[in-house]
């Protein structure tokens, strides 16, 4: 768990880096119907959660730096004992102050009379435009209310700053306890991926092995995956963002698992392909080899100091290289990487950030310059091949072999820690362990 002052440091950096003059504006995310009486499960607005801690509904947070009456405002659900019946216990005003540290805290329905007490004064509001709608109306009716006093020069015009480009580096930099959190993220996902090779053989559905990951995230306290798991059997295995899961796995055929838990709002991102009947055979062996040289070394080029693009080219050249040797590509290694020949079989990136969201934000170029890796970043590694059964010039032999193999790497002084590491990668590892089961 992160501490509440942790969070409490956070604003204050933030506060620090807008200066004295402007105020901070966070709503949460809007509540998205799924149909009837029903909604999605809630998911918080991850820059929201990560300066409060707060994962309520219908709650704002300001911050507005050397305000008399405390810069810690929180706009959020009063306590209501009918709708606390249905939905579940709120924090209330008295609770965003005593467990959230807000220093004052105002039902949500007060936010329309109280935003332009709060802009009062300030220079810039710190606010992304055009992601809430409904929002963007109610703080531009607040602004309306100030225009009197602008006019009469009481008032500063304002202007507005989008604030999540500073609210992003922050968060791409992960604290002691984000790792902790982070680590259980994985160890949980990493018992999920064995979990379901223990339960795979011909016959099960894709569905099946859904199940069986979704058991062990949700008895390890993950109740929501990080994103909807991907189990793709054969030919699904070659579809990059497979999630209909709802076909027989087959006997000889691979099956391809892309499957992270959510936990305390941390994401784990994990993938890793394996056979169906637990044994491989020898062109899955052959492209399972390759793809697993290309994962660790784009792993080893992920330390300190080195340069965004460092994994991709060292997965591209493992992968370029091995399609060479096995026939698929023919020509010369520099040519073929030159003309990105591994394109039909390698065609998306070495990896994202990971943190409160799967694909983690955080710029990976500065001034136009790839960023350099330092302590305290997440990324993943994830090479693939994939040959579905239309590639073109591609012998039948390989034609439904679809690999990919993701882990999820900290960025530390000593170079890194690769979090998700107890599932089985090797081919030795995974039969053994498919053998037992
Ligand atoms: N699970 C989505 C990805 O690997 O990026
Ligand atoms: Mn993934
Ligand atoms: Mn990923």
């Amino acid at each position: 768990m992160i501490k509440m002052t942790e969070y409490a440091k956070r604003r204050s950096q933030l506060m620090q880096k807008i200066g004295p003059t402007g105020i901070v504006i966070l709503p949460s995310s809007p509540i998205a119907q799924r149909n009837g009486d029903y909604d999605y499960p809630y998911r918080q607005q991850s820059d929201l959660y990560y300066l409060t801690g707060f994962n309520e509904a219908e709650s704002v947070a300001v911050f507005a730096p050397k305000r008399a009456e405390g810069e810690f405002v929180l706009f959020n659900r009063p306590k209501d004992r009918e709708r606390e019946i249905w939905d579940g216990i709120r924090a209330g005003q008295a609770g965003a102050c005593e467990t959230y540290g807000a220093d004052q805290a105002f039902p949500i329905s007060d936010l329309a009379n109280k935003l332009p007490e709060l802009l009062e004064g300030r220079t810039e509001i710190h606010y992304a435009l055009g992601l809430d709608k409904a929002f963007d109306k109610a703080l531009m009716s607040a602004l309306n209310k100030l225009r009197g006093k602008i006019r009469n020069g009481q008032q500063t015009p304002l202007c507005f700053k989008d604030i999540t480009d500073t609210i992003h580096e922050m968060r791409l930099i992960k604290s002691i306890g984000e790792i902790e959190l982070m680590r259980q993220a994985a160890q949980i996902s990493a018992q999920a991926h064995v979990r379901a090779m223990q339960h795979c053989k011909p016959g099960v559905n894709e569905y099946q092995l859904e199940a069986e990951i979704m058991y062990e995230f949700n008895r390890h306290g993950a109740r929501f995956p990080a994103y909807t798991s991907i189990v793709g059997g054969g030919a699904n295995s070659c579809i990059l963002h497979y999630i209909n899961n709802d076909q027989p796995i087959v006997a000889g055929d691979l099956v391809l698992i892309d499957a992270g838990a959510e936990f305390h709002n941390y994401a784990a991102d994990i993938t890793r392909t394996f056979p169906a009947n637990g044994i491989f055979s020898a062109e899955q062996r052959a492209i399972y080899e390759l793809v697993l040289e290309a994962q660790l070394a784009g792993i080893k080029a992920a330390h300190t100091g080195a340069e965004w693009p460092a994994m991709q080219d060292a997965i591209v050249k493992v992968i370029t290289q091995g399609l060479i040797d096995l026939g698929i590509l023919k020509g010369n290694l520099n040519d073929l990487i030159e003309t990105q020949a591994y394109f039909p079989f390698y065609m998306h990136k070495s990896g994202h950030w990971l943190g409160l969201d799967v694909h983690d934000v955080g710029r990976y170029k500065i001034n136009g310059k790839w960023r350099t890796l330092q302590p305290g970043m997440v990324l993943t590694v994830e090479p693939g091949i994939y040959i579905s059964a239309d590639t073109p010039n591609v012998d039948k032999r390989w034609h439904n072999i679809g690999i990919r193999i993701e882990d999820d790497i900290l960025i530390t002084t000593e170079g890194h820690e690769v979090l998700s590491h107890h599932v089985p990668k090797s081919i030795e590892d995974i039969e053994n362990l498919m053998a037992k089961s």
